[in-house]
């Protein structure tokens, strides 16, 4: 992409490597510089805006502590008490908040591809916080932020990505920024009712990935550098009976991961329900917690890029 400077962001694709790797550069300063001065100023006299369509603790959280902690400020859209009741539409909604000349606006939508749909009806940059089961370019920016803290790089790695890879939109962004290093392995880890949508594979099967769909998480657990969960995204699943037959379908606790003699990191963009045992949250691989915490820093580095601050 290059400069980031106004820019929407809306897809895991449009990222060069440049930038990942430059906003990894940021994000490090703005961790040190945060740590020794608290609130910084780079972005004195700038307005966020975060409208949050569907739930979210993480991302919007983030989002908020990063503008604040880069002197900004942050007006957050509230649903329940909104105008959405009567009937108005994300559209009008958008609109409206545009007009109030926020510097940046942090979207999260249930429409796939809504925020590009949007983008050029909004003065504002858009960065896409999840837009329904497609993308969540953001999060595939702390995943890999976080294997690069943890591994010391990320070429020539090997990843398993299991779970609900189906209507999942963290397995999709973060395969697409994966892409974009070399000698990347993932394997697609699900039973056979969630792998990976086709889509996807269909956007990474000309780029430098290997991959690999594998049922069983025991068949590569021991060949990976990352194993990444991900929970059953009940909110997506239109029969309620077929939510009820997948729910339990893969799992890990620290007993079944000690029974490896090589245990991988073990990441997970959170929440999670009951795919990963607290059991596992005192294991020196667990990052989970750790990687929400990178999320700060590294939407700290890309507000900071977006506002050109
Ligand atoms: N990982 C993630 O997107 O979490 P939230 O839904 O809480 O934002």
């Amino acid at each position: 992409m290059g400069s980031l400077k106004g820019k929407d962001i809306i897809s895991a694709l449009k990222f060069e490597r440049e930038d990942v790797e430059r906003l990894f550069k940021i994000a490090e300063e703005l961790r040190e510089e945060i740590k020794t001065k608290g609130v910084l100023d780079y972005a004195k006299g700038k307005v966020m805006a975060t409208v949050f369509l569907e739930p979210s603790t993480r991302t919007k959280l983030s989002f908020q502590f990063a503008m604040v902690k880069l002197g900004g400020r942050v007006i957050d859209f509230e649903v329940s008490a909104s105008s959405l009741a009567k009937g108005e539409t994300d559209v009008d909604t958008l609109k409206i908040i545009d007009g109030y000349d926020p510097d940046v606006i942090v979207l999260r939508q249930r429409k796939p591809h809504f925020p590009e749909e949007i983008a050029d009806m909004i003065k504002a940059p858009i960065i896409n916080g999840g837009d329904g089961p497609n993308e969540h370019p953001t999060q595939a920016l702390l995943d890999v932020y976080t294997i690069w803290r943890e591994l010391g790089k990320v070429d020539d790695i090997k990843i398993g990505i299991m779970g609900d890879l189906k209507h999942g939109r963290t397995p999709s962004s973060l395969s697409y920024l994966l892409s974009k290093f070399n000698n990347v392995t993932i394997y697609y880890i699900a039973p056979e009712a969630l792998q990976i949508r086709d889509e996807v594979i269909e956007k990474i099967k000309d780029t430098s990935i290997k991959y690999m769909k594998v049922n069983d998480v025991k068949e590569v657990l021991e060949e990976l550098d990352v194993l990444y969960v991900t929970r059953l995204q009940k909110e997506r699943f239109k029969d309620p009976e077929e939510y009820e037959r997948l729910k339990g379908s893969y799992r890990i606790d620290r007993k079944f991961l000690e029974q490896f003699k090589h245990i991988p990191i073990i990441m997970h963009p959170l929440p999670r329900v009951w795919e990963l045992d607290t059991s596992v949250d005192s294991m020196p691989q667990a990052k989970y917690f750790e990687q929400a915490r990178n999320g700060m820093f590294i939407r700290a580095a890309l507000i900071k890029e977006v506002l050109g601050v």
